[in-house]
């Protein structure tokens, strides 16, 4: 997009009340003028004039809704469950119909890593990123299928060029680059308690990602869903990041989306606690929603539970969908409905004198969207499938505790180390049942147990302080003898 003129600019912040953005303009090189000119012409000042008057200047009222019911979900597959839905999924990997999503635009805070998160280095042995092991069950896919599937990589302004710079170094993990797209989200200004927009730089708005909802827009704007319907793709399997489990392109998911021919479908998990950080999926006056836990207590029937102690309303969001390009489609021109939703977040800032100041308590607001508030504009009750937790969802937001780097990695050494014990290795586990060694299994290899202990019958698999098999099915570590 070309910059507006400085003029313009001026007027449109004067009108919205935001002429302080021009504070420093007399003492800025030319470079940074232009660069605030350029940050300026990406804001929609009238947008960002509605947030900041309902979000900030007013607290707005919670909704309110009548009536809140649990939701139907389709109990996690297992080897009674009919088959009917792994063929349709099949069915459309193998024609081609699928596409895989991955948002990354996030700024990744709690974790604290200096390069995008999807550059963690996760594999405890092998060191292999998060990036590389969802690229790694691509590969598997399409072997298993015969088929391509695109990957489209969501990114933000800030973290854009390092991605792409680190596939590029990476070789797009033997993926072909033509099958791989980044689309790019929107960023919205930071705004202080009085609704001014926040500079961090005398010529720099504070900005941040318009969240994980501004993927519908990036999927647009970014020619994603171009891409996808010239090749004939109409399931977009949207996952994040930051969960190293995730089946990117789940059969059995696709197929049950493909049956009811839905315009999004969801995962759900056995919400662990009532108090659990993720959101849950209900029926808000007949409205299929997700409610974010924090907003529970403003609707205390979440907090109930059941006759076996259990929450009632048990679906908790592992943030793992499926989209129709349709949806998207429609979505996108219909977004000015979408809901935003504000965080309280510390704003580093410049003061009066131009001088950097990094506050100690939350200071101003960021707005964000949520791609799971997608949900309410579907028009039939959207598929809900029912998944268990161990090898699909370990999501990772700090490194140690809950959802963090230690426990994903514990998880996945307990999944794999079941697939080993299968395959006939011994495995020292504690007392607790807890595997005791690092253990990664490449998905380029095994994306299944079943897969696992077909294709490692006959296979050497040493356990030593840990082992790592790689795409080959070799034991990388410990490193063979030769
Ligand atoms: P989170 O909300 O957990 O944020 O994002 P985060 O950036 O990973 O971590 P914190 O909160 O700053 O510590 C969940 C997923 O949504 C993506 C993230 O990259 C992650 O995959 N996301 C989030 C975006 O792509 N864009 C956004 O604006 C926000």
């Amino acid at each position: 997009m070309m910059a507006l003129s400085e003029t313009h600019l001026r007027e449109k912040a004067a009108q919205y009340g935001q002429s302080h953005l021009f504070r420093f303009w007399d003492g800025l090189s030319s470079s940074e003028r232009a660069g605030l000119l350029d940050s300026l012409s990406q804001v929609d000042f009238a947008l960002m004039d509605t947030l900041i008057k309902s979000w900030v200047l007013h607290e707005p009222a919670p909704e309110h809704f009548s009536r809140i019911e649990p939701v139907n979900v389709i109990p996690p597959v297992d080897e009674n469950s009919d088959r009917t839905a792994l063929d349709a999924g099949e069915q459309a990997l193998r024609d081609g119909r699928v596409a895989t999503f991955v948002v990354a635009g996030g700024q990744g805070t709690r974790l604290g890593f200096d390069s995008p998160k999807g550059a963690y280095p996760i594999g405890p042995i092998t060191g292999k990123s998060l990036f590389h092991y969802h690229a790694e069950k691509i590969h598997n896919l399409q072997r298993r299928y015969e088929t391509v599937i695109p990957w489209y990589v969501m990114v933000s302004p800030t973290n854009d060029g390092q991605t792409r710079d680190y596939f590029r170094q990476e070789q797009y993990f033997g993926l072909r680059p033509d099958n791989i797209l980044f689309v790019r989200q929107r960023v919205v200004p930071c705004v202080d308690a009085t609704g001014k927009y926040i500079l961090e730089g005398p010529g720099q708005p504070a900005v941040s990602p318009n969240g994980h909802g501004g993927s519908i827009q990036a999927l647009v704007d970014g020619g994603a869903i171009k891409h996808a319907e010239s090749r004939g793709i109409d399931v977009l399997c949207y996952f994040q990041v930051d969960n190293w489990a995730v089946k990117v392109a789940d059969p059995w998911f696709i197929g049950y989306h493909c049956l009811a021919n839905a315009a999004m479908s969801s995962k759900c998990h056995r919400r662990n606690d009532l108090r659990e950080a993720v959101g849950v999926h209900c029926l808000c006056d007949g409205v299929y929603r997700v409610i974010e836990y924090s907003e529970l207590d403003l609707y205390p029937q979440l907090l109930e539970r059941d006759a076996t102690g259990a929450p009632r309303y048990f679906a908790g969001n592992p943030a793992i969908h499926i989209l129709s390009t349709g949806f998207v489609k429609y979505l996108n021109d219909h977004f000015d409905a979408f809901p935003w939703h504000k965080a309280h977040k510390k704003i580093p800032f410049v003061n009066e004198q131009g001088a950097l100041i990094k506050p100690d308590a939350p200071n101003g607001y960021k707005f964000e969207t949520f791609v799971f508030d997608a949900l309410r504009f579907v028009p039939h009750p959207p598929v809900a499938l029912e998944i268990r937790r161990p090898g699909e969802y370990t999501p990772i937001k700090q490194y140690e505790g809950v959802n963090s780097v230690v426990a994903a990695r514990q998880s996945m050494a307990d999944y794999w180390g079941k697939w080993l014990e299968k395959a006939g290795c011994s495995i020292p586990r504690a007392a607790s049942g807890a595997c005791c060694v690092p253990i990664e299994i490449s998905p380029a290899f095994a994306l299944t147990e079943e897969e696992f202990i077909a294709k490692a019958r006959g296979r050497t698999l040493v356990i030593g302080d840990g082992v790592a098999v790689d795409a080959a099915g070799e034991c990388i570590h410990p490193p063979p003898r030769r």
